[in-house]
């Protein structure tokens, strides 16, 4: 297994994004705006160095995505609570501004569902501190997003981050995961990541009939959908973990 970046492999661009999701993985996500100003081949064209991809042979079988802005820039707020959001749509404000930037934020680790469970996302994590590292970043953030509790949506963020086992580690296990390769929980992202569409709309990701007003959980959301038929939308918002990481 070798670990290397887009600007060292930009032939692997294609590839490293087409790691899929595991199958039964939500659809609604496609609706999140800010996600389409820094995802994919657009990520890989203005930050390179910044993606990691891990190969077995020339195959990338995992990536780690991350994004830049300055943190210093128009009173930000060091980790906001509009998380995933807000950090996509300042690096895409810098980049369209060319502002330098101090600030590393990871947007997404993905591993080939083929691959779960041998340890790969923390030899991504520990590559991805290296990436900002060497761009002379200052800090890495991360909006984390814990897919396990999709299984508990009803409950606040806050007392499911917070849970821990008996050797004081986070229960959950993609936290737990941060927290071994050295990361540092810090606070919650309230409102990380929104969806906001109508309700055909929703019907059409979900299957799922949308006829009443009122939270409706959904299969791999994190938090309910919101819906009103009166106004005809449904809006899911979707709280994350700050978790901040030294760069290696
Ligand atoms: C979340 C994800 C990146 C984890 O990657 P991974 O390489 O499979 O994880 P690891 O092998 O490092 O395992 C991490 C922990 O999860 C546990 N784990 C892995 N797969 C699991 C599963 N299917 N069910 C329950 N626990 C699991 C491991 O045992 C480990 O915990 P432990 O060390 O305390 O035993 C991977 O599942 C994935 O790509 N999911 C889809 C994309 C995603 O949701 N990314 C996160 C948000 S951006």
């Amino acid at each position: 297994m070798t670990i290397v970046t887009l600007a060292q492999r930009p032939d692997l661009a294609v590839a490293t994004f087409a790691i899929p999701y595991p199958p039964g993985s939500p659809r609604f996500m496609e609706g999140n705006l800010a996600g389409s100003l820094a995802r994919g081949p657009r990520v890989a064209r203005r930050w390179p160095h910044l993606v990691v991809a891990l190969l077995d042979g020339d195959r990338p079988i995992a990536r780690g995505v991350m994004v830049a802005y300055r943190s210093d820039r128009d009173d930000r707020a060091a980790l906001p609570d509009l998380g995933w959001d807000q950090t996509a749509t300042w690096a895409a404000e810098d980049a369209l501004d060319d502002i330098a930037p101090d600030t590393a934020c990871a947007l997404e680790i993905a591993v080939h569902p083929e691959r779960h469970g041998h340890g790969d996302s923390t030899v991504v994590l520990n590559a991805m501190r290296e990436a900002v590292g060497a761009a002379g970043l200052e800090t890495l953030v991360i909006p984390v997003r814990p897919p396990d509790k999709a299984t508990k949506p009803m409950q606040p963020m806050h007392e499911y981050a917070g849970q821990t086992r008996a050797d004081g580690l986070p229960a959950d296990r993609w936290l737990r995961t941060h927290v071994r390769a050295g990361g540092r929980i810090e606070t919650i992202a309230s409102c990380s990541m929104t969806v906001q569409a109508p309700l055909a709309q929703w019907r059409h990701w979900t299957g799922l009939p949308f006829d009443s007003d009122g939270p409706v959980a959904v299969e791999g959301a994190l938090a309910p959908v919101l819906t009103s038929t009166a106004h005809n939308i449904g809006v899911y918002v979707e709280a994350n973990v700050w978790i901040t990481h030294t760069p290696a």
